[in-house]
């Protein structure tokens, strides 16, 4: 496809889905309310936050205060947009191990 059709088709989806559009796969079926507000788990137009995330998991906080504390990021081992069932728990285990 050319650049100028790909384009064109982008600008296509975005009218008609928003910034939904733009995401690359569905969401994690625990984070379908969150489907189309970005700004839960992303930085406008950026990367993923690490305070949202934790906003919405405060009881995880609560029983493990270390939790994910070798990396710096969430998304370091939490993927998403990978489809409602992705396992995201196996998928950490093995992100962390890396
Ligand atoms: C529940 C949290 C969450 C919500 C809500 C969310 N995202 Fe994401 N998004 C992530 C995570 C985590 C990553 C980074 C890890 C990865 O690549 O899977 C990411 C990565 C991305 C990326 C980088 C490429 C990719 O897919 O890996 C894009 C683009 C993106 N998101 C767009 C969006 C858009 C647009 C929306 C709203 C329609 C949205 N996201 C809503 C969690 C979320
Ligand atoms: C709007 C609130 C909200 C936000 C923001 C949010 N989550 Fe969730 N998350 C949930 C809910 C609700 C579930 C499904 C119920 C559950 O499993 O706790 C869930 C499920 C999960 C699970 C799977 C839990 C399991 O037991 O299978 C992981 C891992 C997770 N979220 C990580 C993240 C990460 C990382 C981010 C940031 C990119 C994030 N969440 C952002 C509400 C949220
Ligand atoms: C070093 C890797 C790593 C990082 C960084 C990390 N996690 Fe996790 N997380 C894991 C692994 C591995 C599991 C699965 C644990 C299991 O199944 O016993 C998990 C499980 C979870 C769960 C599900 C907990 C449950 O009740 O079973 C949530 C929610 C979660 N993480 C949220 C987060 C959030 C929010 C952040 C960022 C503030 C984060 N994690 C950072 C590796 C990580």
């Amino acid at each position: 496809m050319s650049v100028i059709a790909s384009l064109a088709f982008s600008l296509g989806a975005y009218l008609v889905e928003g910034e939904a559009a733009f995401q690359s796969g569905r969401l994690l079926l625990g984070h379908s309310s969150v489907d189309n507000q970005c700004g839960k788990c992303h930085t406008p137009w950026g990367s993923v936050s690490n305070d949202k995330c934790a906003a919405c998991h405060l009881d995880l906080f609560a029983r493990e205060p270390n939790h994910g504390k070798e990396k710096p990021l969430c998304a370091n081992c939490h993927l998403d947009h990978r489809g409602r069932h992705f396992d995201i728990k196996t998928a950490a285990k093995k992100l962390k191990a890396l």
